[in-house]
């Protein structure tokens, strides 16, 4: 068929990239710091270790890395980039990290801001990047999620420390014909009724301004978290928007190549695979490795069974991130690759 504008209603997935801080800490380590150890956390979450970005790195440093290396594996020019959204809840800088990546990949032309929706960030950004793609002008996206959570944690909270790690992963994607889609459905959700479950608060003092007047300095609170009520949330919520997104996409669970969960915790990934007698082989998981890495997770996993070749050109991905807000989604993604 004539790849017309009318008829390049899809959007193709055709580059991964990711990276990750040199510096690790393991479970073993961090019960040097906080009442905890290894088999308390390896069977409560099945992680092992985590990376921490130390003194020579930094958020940027890896986005940056990560949108560089989907750049490559698209085989694009940096100039012919329309889009880079960057979903973080911990920018290096507030009014935005996005310019900040567009200028040291030398995408000269593109627009770039960031989006935050904690852990379920790189998904809605994602779709977000999908959406300008179908309805507008624009052809070419670089999505990132990235996260330090490191820097937002309370390091004597055994209950939230030991979840959290920091990481960086991208996807290139671009417009193609409705055949070659690869986002085949999508749902998304929030709920802020449930916000205090998770937070990562500004905290306000009130200072003098003027007589009578008074203005607001903030500064953020280290995460405060409810770790039975996320639980609860991530395996009721989770298989609810999944078994949703199959029915609209009029797939069965059994036709998906792989199930790409947020790497929140190993527990709940396998609740989930089981909800859907998904075997635990096609449940993609390296939690053990980074723990959370909040927005990152995704698209790092992602990338991790791309270069490996677990994920093939064709494979059906069902995908979902959740967190903070509360916020989750799912959409149901099928991998191209490089052409
Ligand atoms: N090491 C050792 N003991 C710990 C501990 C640690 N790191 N953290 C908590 N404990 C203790 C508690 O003090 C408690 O002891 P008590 O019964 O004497 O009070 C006991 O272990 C059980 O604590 P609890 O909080 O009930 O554990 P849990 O089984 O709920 O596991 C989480 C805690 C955090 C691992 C689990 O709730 C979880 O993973 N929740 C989801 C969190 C998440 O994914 N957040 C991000 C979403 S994007």
């Amino acid at each position: 068929m004539l790849e017309t504008p009318e008829n390049l209603s899809g959007i193709a997935l055709v580059g991964s990239g990711s990276a990750v801080p040199s510096q690790t800490l393991s479970n073993e380590e961090l019960g040097l710091r906080v009442e905890t150890n290894d088999s308390w956390i390896r069977e409560r979450t099945g992680i092992e270790t985590r990376r921490i970005i130390s003194k020579n790195e930094t958020l940027t440093g890896l986005c940056s890395k990560a949108g560089s290396k989907a750049l490559e594996m698209a085989g694009w020019d940096p100039s012919s980039i329309d889009l880079i959204i960057l979903a973080t809840s911990t920018p290096d800088d507030l009014f935005g990290t996005g310019p900040e990546i567009q200028a040291s990949l030398g995408a000269n032309n593109a627009v770039s801001f960031d989006l935050t929706a904690a852990c379920s960030g790189f998904l809605f950004a994602l779709i977000t990047a999908a959406q300008f793609l179908k309805n507008g002008e624009m052809k070419r996206a670089i999505v990132i999620g990235g996260d330090q959570l490191s820097s937002c944690i309370d390091w004597d909270d055994r209950r939230s420390c030991i979840l959290f790690g920091d990481g960086a992963g991208a996807v290139a994607i671009e417009k193609t014909t409705a055949e070659k889609n690869g986002l085949l459905a999508f749902k998304m959700k929030s709920d802020g009724q449930r916000r205090s479950c998770l937070n990562l608060r500004q905290f306000s003092e009130h200072l003098p301004l003027l007589k009578e007047k008074t203005y607001q300095k903030g500064s953020y609170q280290p995460i405060q978290m409810n770790g039975q009520e996320v639980y609860k949330f991530a395996v009721k919520e989770v298989p609810l928007i999944l078994a949703s997104l199959l029915k609209t996409a009029q797939i069965e669970a059994d036709s998906l190549n792989w199930l790409l969960l947020h790497q929140a915790n190993q527990r709940i990934l396998d609740s989930v695979a089981d909800r859907f007698s998904i075997p635990h082989e096609k449940v993609l998981s390296n939690l053990s490795k980074y723990g959370n890495t909040s927005a990152a997770t995704i698209p790092l996993m992602l990338d991790e069974a791309v270069r490996d070749s677990r994920i093939q050109p064709g494979d059906l991905i069902a995908t979902s991130g959740f967190g903070a807000g509360l916020s989750w989604g799912a959409a149901l993604l099928r991998w191209q690759g490089p052409s």
